[in-house]
């Protein structure tokens, strides 16, 4: 018997709708799969909570969290109520820095049923492994001067250890995938962070010689996300790049409420936290629309991290059944509700079982 304590941070707006969904979809697997079990211990951090305590989260809200399997959280952010910086600070980058979780990935694959904006998307499936903790979004540099004169300097920061530890990560991750890492870089322009970048791939790739590889400079392969998205497996890219592919990434799978993310803490001390892309849409917060799937995808990536891959396949193979027959809220072009979608996935999990 396997037994997972999973925090749950539903957090702001749609997250109290969708977190709750995934969280009847895991009850669920976990009634199929007797020998898998969820102890949920639900945290009420979120705007609401900051303006009656004017923080986002306890003194003492890390070492709560920290000894759970994992964090699983919906969304943070209502600007009417408190600033975003303050929210997103005070809560989820709290959690991504303090426990340590270094590395983000995110999928893009195109589910059968939704339109991608794509003219002729293909049947494209890849993942995104994404550096979180150094490269471009370093705090090392400075201002100096005023006026004409002012001058600022922002470093990137790239160590062997965080550098090798993303591209093992990926390279890992295409083991058990279709045995392909593309690394995203920019050695034609950046002059010494990336002919880095590709030295730690070159070493890395050593080690994993059933795993094919190439490199793309950032800007081609920014527009091959474009032109043949189906041509990636895994890819394994810096801070900065990673973030604006991921969202590209996102974008072309044709709406933002099915795309799913983690944080993964790589050293076992700490939690990993899995969320999806999506905020917490303030434009259909209560009316029961919420597209569901982002948050259900976001599971089935915690199931994958907890080496429950065969169920996450079989979750993520209703989901696209689900999308497959039309079954689909309005951001994907249909008129089903959050719950109907909910109840067919768990329908369609229990009909599989
Ligand atoms: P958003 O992702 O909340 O919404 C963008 C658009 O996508 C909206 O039209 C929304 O209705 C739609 N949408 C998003 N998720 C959906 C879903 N599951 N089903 C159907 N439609 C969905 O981004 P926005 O509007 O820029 O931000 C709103 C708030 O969320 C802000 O306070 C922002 O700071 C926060 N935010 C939090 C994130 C997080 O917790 N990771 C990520 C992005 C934004
Ligand atoms: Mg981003």
């Amino acid at each position: 018997m396997k037994q997972l304590s999973i925090a749950t941070i539903p957090g702001d707006g749609i997250g109290n709708e969708v977190v709750p969904a995934a969280i009847e979809v895991l009850e669920a697997l976990s009634d199929i799969h007797g020998g898998l079990k969820f102890k949920f211990t639900h945290f009420p951090y979120n705007c609401h909570y900051y303006l009656e305590h004017g923080v986002m989260m306890p003194e003492d809200g890390l070492e709560q969290l920290k000894n759970f399997d994992a964090i699983f959280l919906g969304a943070v952010g209502n600007a009417k109520l408190v600033p975003d910086h303050i929210s997103l600070w005070g809560l989820l980058i709290k959690l991504r820095r303090e426990f340590e979780q270094v590395i983000n990935i995110r999928p893009a694959k195109l589910l059968s049923g939704v339109q991608s904006p794509l003219v002729n998307p293909k049947d494209f499936d890849l993942i995104v492994v994404r550096e979180n903790s150094e490269g471009e979004y370093s705090s090392v540099g400075g201002r100096i001067y005023k006026d004409e004169e002012e001058l600022a300097i922002q470093n990137s920061i790239f160590s062997r250890r965080g550098t090798e530890r993303a591209m093992r990560y990926a390279f890992e991750l295409a083991k058990k995938r279709r045995n392909h890492v593309t690394s995203a870089t920019k050695s034609n322009g950046i002059y010494y962070s990336m002919p880095f970048w590709d030295e730690v791939f070159k070493d890395v790739a050593k080690d994993y010689p059933e795993v094919a590889t190439d490199s793309q400079h950032i800007d081609a392969l920014a527009a091959f996300f474009v032109t043949h998205p189906d041509k990636f497996d895994v890819v394994v890219a810096s801070n900065l790049f990673g973030d604006v592919l991921t969202d590209l990434g996102a974008a072309i799978m044709g709406s933002v409420g099915i795309a799913p993310a983690a944080n993964i803490n790589v050293n076992g001390k700490y939690p990993s936290m899995f969320e999806p892309v999506h905020g917490s849409a303030p434009d259909i917060v209560g009316k029961g629309i919420a597209n569901p799937l982002g948050q259900i995808w976001t599971a089935k990536m915690m199931l994958d991290h907890f080496n429950e891959e065969e169920i996450g396949h079989v979750l993520l193979d209703v989901i696209e059944s689900v999308t497959r027959n039309g079954l689909l809220t309005p951001d994907i072009g249909g008129n089903y509700t959050t719950k109907e979608v909910t109840d067919e996935i768990i329908k369609r999990l229990k009909a599989r079982a």
